[in-house]
């Protein structure tokens, strides 16, 4: 059985900032996370020379996957964070003090809102399908650095999740999920390095 390893970017500026979106670096804590990640894959992948790390294009992720050495890196758009569109950059607060409406109707249904010229979580997931049919060909271990709301959607994919969850899901930072498919179905372990 070969695992699937999911985490979150180690915190990025804009994590500190509470600003949601952007494509910021990663934190003092964020880089002392890439570390440990770095260390845990590394031992835990030993002999798996097959292995290999999936990112985004975004700097957080990038930067993330950065101490790891040894496996192929791919970088996935597909794997970037949902798009906040015109509220890219803003915080919770904010949009919810300007933009009162885009606010509640989020509220009202998180899955289906989809920002102004941005996406929704059903955005997220549709063009998550090529990752997944890739990920389910793969033969050797994957390790996905992405971003919250892509997680859940993926995370929700291998644990047979509700749609309706899917945007409630908890996905914390500094976490390993490990999700081990084999023929008696699903399991996972997961990893708190921070
Ligand atoms: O920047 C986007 C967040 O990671 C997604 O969180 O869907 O709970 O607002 P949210």
């Amino acid at each position: 059985p070969r695992p699937i390893l999911l985490t979150r970017h180690g915190e990025s500026l804009d994590n500190v900032r509470g600003r949601i979106g952007g494509d910021s670096v990663i934190s003092d804590s964020g880089e002392l996370y890439a570390k440990k990640l770095a260390n845990f894959v590394e031992k835990r992948l030993k002999n798996e020379r097959a292995a290999s790390i999936w990112t985004s294009t975004l700097q957080r992720t990038i930067l993330t996957a950065s101490p790891i050495v040894g496996f192929p890196k791919i970088q996935w758009r597909a794997l970037d964070e949902i798009n906040a569109g015109v509220c890219d950059g803003m915080t919770y607060e904010e949009i919810k003090k300007n933009m009162p409406e885009e606010y509640e109707s989020r509220k009202k249904d998180k899955l289906r809102y989809r920002y102004p010229r941005g996406e929704s979580y059903l955005d997220v997931i549709q063009r998550l399908e090529p990752v997944i049919i890739e990920l389910e060909r793969q033969r050797a271990p994957v390790v996905v650095i992405s971003h919250q709301a892509v997680l859940r959607a993926l995370y929700a994919y291998f644990a047979d999740r509700p749609l309706k969850e899917v945007p409630h899901i908890e996905m914390p930072l500094h976490t390993i999920i490990e999700i081990q498919m084999g023929v008696t179905g699903v399991q996972e372990k997961r990893y708190k390095l921070m």
